[in-house]
């Protein structure tokens, strides 16, 4: 998918059943490298990212099948440790590869992710936790070359920031590790303990997921394991915004309401009707709102990075002030230029981004910056009058399932050119 075509002023309405977690499935797809044997893994999303994830899996020697949602890994033969650089470019979070490889393996070569999109993307964190389990880490020109001859080693690590990536790559590197490791100031996002379910399922001994405290005693091996993948909170979040931007309403089955609490109160204080059973969501949306907010994301459980994009849309239906402060990544506004091409007047100051007031949006060609960002450019076309094409949609697949589908099938005129 390269662009899409919008006639926008459509009110959505419908159900959606949301897709398993990108965030989540590419975690633990990493980790079946630590089963001698199959792992089952149930509401896996069809995404690009998926299918990078399963190319490096098949790189290192393991068997992979999808059928629909359903992706089987066969780990067995795994006997490679190179994660190619054209790989590791292809997805900046295939870093978390690091730590199954490592430890299944004895070593690891791979490339710096290097920036992405949302600006640069440091690993300092991964590699400080390794080398305290005892990881040699050598750089060989853009080469990053690990091993642990004698086997990875528990430790005590402290994380500086509660990162995402590098508790997931401590915790599955200490899995099948020689001692116990305690991992301090530990990111606590749900997408953790989704990886840390799966692994205990299949034989691990971790305690704490979801605290920022969490231990984890190495065991000799891990067995096959069934499992089935959390929903992802951040798609959930888009769709509803969707009906909200739209003065329509939605009601989205299979959610994880209880990961969404911020997103569910965001909604809430602008004045949507939202309502939930745990399971599903229903959002109806109103021609326009008067709340006035000033959003700051931050780690779990705040209100999350990814979901800034997706809902700030909402503000240019507000007759208020309404901010989001950015204190994730550097460039996560980079998609603020293209929105304003829909005649929104959405001004950045530092690490926020202010809407000044309801504008009626106007359709516009624009071009997708990042994943989220394109996202947001999707709902501001779905709330333009006339007619809007966005380019580089191919952002967009690496985190959402048939949008274009799922957007027509509530009712909104778009199509893939
Ligand atoms: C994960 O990225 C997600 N990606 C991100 O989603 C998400 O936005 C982010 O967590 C925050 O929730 C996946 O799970 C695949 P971090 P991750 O390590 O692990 C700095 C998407 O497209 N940092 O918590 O990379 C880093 O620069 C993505 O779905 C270091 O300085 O996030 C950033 O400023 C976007 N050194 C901050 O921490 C390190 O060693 C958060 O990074 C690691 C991170």
């Amino acid at each position: 998918m390269k662009t899409i075509k919008v006639r926008g002023k459509k009110r959505l309405g419908g159900c959606l059943q949301v897709q398993g977690a990108k965030n989540s499935v590419l975690p633990i797809l990493a980790a079946t490298l630590l089963i001698n044997g199959r792992s089952v893994i149930h509401n896996c999303p069809d995404l690009t990212d998926v299918d990078a994830a399963l190319k490096i899996l098949i790189m290192l020697g393991c068997v992979c099948v999808r059928d629909e949602t359903t992706v089987i890994v066969d780990a067995s033969d795994a006997a490679n440790y190179e994660i190619s650089k054209e790989l590791m470019s292809e997805m900046r979070s295939s870093v978390v590869f690091l730590g199954a490889v490592i430890s299944r393996m004895g070593k690891a070569v791979i490339s710096y992710p290097g920036g992405c999109e949302l600006g640069p993307r440091p690993i300092d964190l991964h590699l400080s936790a390794l080398k305290k389990m005892g990881v040699s880490v050598n750089d060989a020109d853009d080469r990053l070359i690990c091993s642990a001859s004698g086997g990875i080693r528990g430790a005590e690590i402290f994380l500086t920031f509660p990162s995402v990536g590098a508790t997931e790559n401590i915790i599955i590197a200490a899995c099948l590790s020689k001692g116990t490791t305690v991992i301090k100031n530990a990111a606590k996002e749900p997408e953790i303990s989704d990886l840390c379910d799966f692994l205990n399922k299949a034989g691990a001994k971790i305690k704490g997921a979801g605290s920022s405290t969490v231990i984890i005693e190495g065991v000799n091996k891990l067995h096959s394991v069934e499992h089935r993948v959390l929903p992802d909170r951040i798609v959930a979040a888009t769709y509803l915004s969707a009906a909200a931007v739209t003065n329509g309403e939605i009601c989205l089955k299979n959610t994880g309401a209880a990961n969404m609490l911020s997103i569910i109160r965001f909604f809430d204080d602008m004045g949507c009707n939202i309502k939930t059973n745990g399971k599903e969501i229903y959002l109806k949306g109103k021609e326009k709102y008067s709340a006035c907010l000033d959003i700051t994301t931050g780690v779990y459980p705040a209100f999350p990075t990814d979901a800034g994009p997706v809902t700030l849309p909402l503000f240019l239906k507000s007759d208020g002030s309404n901010s989001i402060t950015e204190t994730i990544f550097k460039n996560r506004f980079r998609y603020i230029d293209q929105l304003n091409k829909f005649n929104a007047d959405i001004t950045l100051d530092g690490n926020t981004a202010i809407s000044n007031g309801i504008k009626e949006l106007i359709g516009a060609n624009v071009e997708c910056t990042d994943l989220r960002g394109g996202a947001a450019l999707i709902l501001a076309a779905l709330m333009a009058e006339g007619e809007s094409v966005i380019y580089k949609t191919y952002h967009i697949e690496r985190g959402y399932c048939n949008i274009v589908n799922c957007f027509a099938e509530l009712g909104a005129d778009i199509k893939e050119l």
